[in-house]
Parts: structure tokens; sequence; C-alpha cells
């Protein structure tokens, strides 16, 4: 059988990963550099010429998520003329909240955004933990997920704790946490979680939680944006007098100083994937990519 050979082209967001996912597929690397003119306008230049190989993009969008998409698409374009297939790893897929009308005349960015990258000839699309199903279908058959579970897992495994929980802060988020719960060997409970569609305000509904009580908890999520869910479900568990509290979420945005806000909530360590660059991202998810990559 012949072995495909890749070229790693890495966006501005995310390097790193693409580096070491190059490494573990024994690809080229081809580094981007990325300038923004005055008027908001990107221009990519690549490091190298692109190789007749399969082409494999790495780049996440975190904010300022418009004008990372606009790179993905265009990286997707360049690869398309010169290699034999091109594949796109978004780490973080962005608008994958937006996944459904939720208020009459919404309209479901992410659908265009699937169908842009579909148009531009990309073969497959990789994205890890990707915020819904109903977002991953718009990808159809090229999209697939990824999860970095198994691997914020064993990080975790790594931290001495007394009887552990994992808590969703939302039901929507149960069967992460308990895929989590399974891996861990522990049991898993999620909160109940309100949120004003147009304020974006979010309430704890949850009655009073006995289970809580005395434990050290983890509270999973597939991401944290403004910290929000996350500071409304420490406050809520801190009263229902639990031990420490860590967070485990695979993109870690940390908007508006969130980091902060989260520790001064009383969370004790924040441990997030490298999906998304940044202090918390310490669990390192280029193996898990790099092997899908490989099977695609
Ligand atoms: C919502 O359902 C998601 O899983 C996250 O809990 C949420 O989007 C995080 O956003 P924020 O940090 O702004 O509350």
């Amino acid at each position: 059988m012949l072995l495909a050979r890749y070229t790693v082209i890495g966006g501005s967001t995310c390097e790193d990963l693409a580096r070491k996912i190059s490494r573990k597929l024994k690809a080229g690397f081809v580094k981007t550099e990325l300038t923004v003119f005055p008027d908001g306008e990107g221009k990519i230049t690549l490091s190298s010429k692109l190789e007749k190989n399969t082409i494999v993009v790495v780049q996440s969008a975190p904010p300022p998520v418009d004008s990372n998409l606009i790179q993905i698409l265009s990286l997707a374009h360049k690869a398309k003329e010169h290699g034999i297939k091109v594949i796109v790893v978004i780490p973080y897929m962005g608008y994958a909240r937006q996944d459904r009308e939720f208020l009459p005349g919404e309209i479901i960015t992410i659908k265009v955004i699937a169908k842009l990258l579909r148009s531009s000839g990309v073969s497959r699309i990789f994205v890890v933990d990707i915020h819904s199903k109903m977002a991953l279908k718009q990808f159809r058959s090229g999209g697939k997920n990824v999860s970095a579970v198994p691997d914020l897992v064993k990080h975790l495994k790594k931290i001495s704790m007394r009887d552990p929980l994992i808590v969703s802060p939302d039901s929507g988020g149960a069967e992460r946490a308990r895929q989590f719960a399974r891996q861990f060997g522990s049991e898993f409970i999620a909160l109940q979680k309100k949120r004003d569609r147009k304020t974006g305000r979010i309430k704890i509904i949850s009655d009073g939680l006995d289970t809580v009580r005395d434990r050290d908890l983890v509270l999973v999520d597939d991401m944290i944006s403004t910290g929000g869910s996350i500071i409304k479900a420490t406050e809520f568990l801190k009263k229902q007098k639990c031990r420490r509290i860590f967070v485990a979420c695979t993109h870690a945005l940390l908007i508006n100083g969130a980091e902060r806000k989260i520790r001064e909530a009383g969370v004790a360590r924040i441990i997030s994937a490298n999906t998304v660059p940044g202090t918390t991202a310490v669990v390192d998810v280029s193996d898990t990519l790099a092997a899908a990559i490989r099977n695609a």
C-alpha cells in the first residue's frame, strides 16, 4: 500500500498544534504569515511552495471568528490549487452554537460556512468536540468530529482528588459528562441551566444537590467563552458545600478576563486542550488528530 504523503499548513491561530501534527504525520510543514491591514483585511503568505501532496490545513476559528474563517477558506483554496487532496482541520469550530433558528429570522451561518468549505474542494473536515451533532451535520459526510475527552481525562487522572464527581453545567452537556465520567471512572450529574436567548443571561435552576457535598468536582464543558456558564455553576456548587472545583474543557476562549473571573468564583484549576492556545491549554490533541487524519 502506498502511504499518503502529507504537507501540513499551520494557520495563524494554532501553529504549534499544526507543527506537532506534521511531526506525527512525518509531513512537511508550511508556516503562514498573517498581515492585517488598517481596514481589517488580512493577507496570508505561505513560507514555502506547496508540493503535490495531500495537504492538511490546520486553523482554528476563535475570535476574531470571521477573519479566522476567511483564512481557513483562503488556505483551503490555495491548497486545492496545488495538492492532490485537501483535508481541513478546524480544531475549534466557531458558529457551532448557532446550529438552529432559535428565534425567528436568525440565520444559521455554520450552514453557509460548511457549504463554502465543500465548494472549495475540501474532501475531509476534522473538528474537535464540536458543540452539537446538528452543527456537525452541516458538513455532511465529509465532516468528522474528534473527541478530546480521552486526552483531557488522561491529564485529569494525574491530579489526586477526593471522591471525585463529574458535573456538566447544563443538560445539553450531559452526554459529554457521561462519557468523561465513564473514562475517568466516576459518577456524573448534569445541572439545569437556563439562558435568556435575548440577553444571554444565565441562571442555574437545579434544586439543592446533596451529592456534591465534601467532594472534589470536575466541571466538564465543550467550551468556555465569557465564563458565564462555569461561574454560575461554580457559585451554585460552592453553596452546596463541595470541595475543590476543577474545570476541564476542550476550547478555552476565555473572553474579557474570563480566566480571572472563573478563578475568583472559586475554581481551583482550568484545564483545556490546545485547540485554542492560551495559559490553560495544557492538553495536547495532536496525537488524536494525527491518528484521525491517517485513517481518513
Ligand atoms: C453552551 O451550551 C456551551 O456548552 C458552553 O457552556 C457555553 O457556550 C460557554 O459560554 P460562556 O462561557 O459564555 O458561558
